[in-house]
């Protein structure tokens, strides 16, 4: 797989999502479908997507017992999506079972869809996470500790800001993968998010795919923005 650049189809509709796509160039793009759009949409539009040449990174984050998330799994596995996630905060145990799932929906001929954990969400800061989730370490530790034991589980990487991207290498090695959101093209507004890094500085830090939703969704001319982006990105292939 190339190292992509997500589109977050951060839309509530279909036809939110017909109208963006129509202002994109027409080739293969890799988009990212989280909660809002699947839970409203459903498994059509991924058909539709895929029917149409897209990968699809399915952003459900799933976190529940084993053995329900190893079912869920096998059934969005059948939808033939590209990458899923969990959260590592489900235990090895999960995460395993997961991956089970995945392997036992996949159909055959086609590759199984890449599994990769949330280790702390980029919301979440580290006041938050000690004093009402009780978890004691540092962000750095807890973010290194959960990535290390989601690749103990056999997952395929993480999800994670870029500028955790070193330290998750340095505890997981350079091949573990590192999907990272928070991407802004300088000038462009940040948002809400906390931290924002360049498409330039995210791969310097080594990300392996970026996600980058409203520099791209929000512009005027988003095959402009998605261009600069990629070719940002792919400058320092
Ligand atoms: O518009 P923007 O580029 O900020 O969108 C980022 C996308 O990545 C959104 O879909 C957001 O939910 C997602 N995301 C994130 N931070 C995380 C995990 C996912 O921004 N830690």
């Amino acid at each position: 797989m190339k190292r992509p650049v997500m589109i977050a189809l951060d839309f509530s509709s279909t036809d939110a999502v017909e109208e963006f796509l129509s202002k994109m160039p027409n080739e293969s793009l890799f988009l990212k479908v989280g909660m809002e759009l699947f839970y409203s949409s459903g498994v059509s539009l991924i058909h539709q997507l895929k029917e149409r040449g897209h990968q699809i990174f399915l952003d459900l984050k799933l976190h529940d017992i084993p053995n329900t998330v190893e079912k869920g799994m096998k059934a969005l596995a059948r939808l033939n999506v590209d990458i899923v996630n969990v959260h590592a905060a489900g235990g090895s145990e999960m995460m395993k079972r997961a991956l089970e799932g995945l392997h036992a929906g996949t159909p055959t001929g086609i590759e199984r869809p890449k599994l990769i954990a949330v280790t702390q969400l980029t919301s979440t800061s580290e006041q938050v996470m000690q004093q009402e989730l009780k978890i004691h370490g540092t962000m750095k530790e807890t973010v290194q500790a959960y990535a290390k034991l989601a690749k103990e589980s056999g997952l395929d990487g993480v999800v994670s800001s870029p500028l955790e991207v070193p330290l998750i290498h340095e505890a997981c090695g350079e091949s573990f993968l590192t999907v990272t959101p928070g991407i802004r093209l300088a000038g462009d507004a940040v948002g809400d998010q906390k931290r924002v890094t360049t498409p330039i500085d995210a791969r310097k830090l080594g990300s392996w795919g970026i996600v980058v939703g409203r520099s791209i969704t929000a512009s005027a001319d988003p095959t402009k923005s998605y261009e600069k982006v990629v070719a940002e990105w792919e400058e320092q292939s």
